[in-house]
């Protein structure tokens, strides 16, 4: 259970707020509490690593932060024009479509918000060379490495240019 370990790599300083948890808990509807009393805040350009054992809650922080997930007590309080349409999400597994190309896995985001495939190529092309995957526009994610895969998410996070990832 994450309480309150937060490693920060930058000190706040005055940069804007983004995002700020406070008191927040989950409890799953199986009895399981996953996070307890978690204050966070969250400023435009900071780097923050969530850190401990397996378990603990790390990604159950995450998904509610995404809006995949809501607290069961607490709040999370937005500021200027974030939601959920400019965060990037990397899941825990790749999670690609397994029938479609690379191109086509990291063009879906930008698809669902009405993007075509040759409006998106420039974003695309710039997101696979960003992870050091430029030359497999084409394969399919059964022909990648495990690494591979997790760049094609990666990129997938990227190519909306969210405000927070
Ligand atoms: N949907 C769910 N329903 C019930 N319990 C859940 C659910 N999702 C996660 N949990 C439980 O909540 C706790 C925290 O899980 P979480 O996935 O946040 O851990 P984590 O810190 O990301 O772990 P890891 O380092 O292994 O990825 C675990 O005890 C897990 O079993
Ligand atoms: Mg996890």
């Amino acid at each position: 259970m994450i309480q309150e370990k937060v490693a920060r790599k930058q000190a706040s300083g005055d940069r804007p707020m983004l995002l700020s948890l406070r008191n927040v808990g989950k409890v799953f509807s199986n009895g399981v509490t996953a996070l307890s009393k978690v204050d966070l805040a969250i400023r435009e350009g900071d780097f923050l690593s969530l850190l401990g054992p397996s378990g603990c809650g790390k990604s159950t922080a995450l998904r509610l932060i995404a809006g995949l997930s809501t607290p069961t007590s607490g709040q999370l309080d937005w500021r200027g024009s974030i939601d959920r349409a400019n965060i990037g999400f990397v899941f825990q597994e790749p999670t690609l479509l397994p029938w479609a190309s690379v191109f086509d896995n990291v063009w879906l985001p930008l698809r669902l918000k009405g993007v075509s495939r040759a409006g998106a190529e420039p974003a695309v092309m710039e997101m696979l060379s960003r992870v050091h995957l430029t030359g497999f526009e084409n394969a399919v994610p059964r022909e990648l490495s495990g690494g591979m895969k997790m760049r094609v998410s990666i990129a997938r996070a990227m190519v909306t240019k969210p405000r927070i990832l």
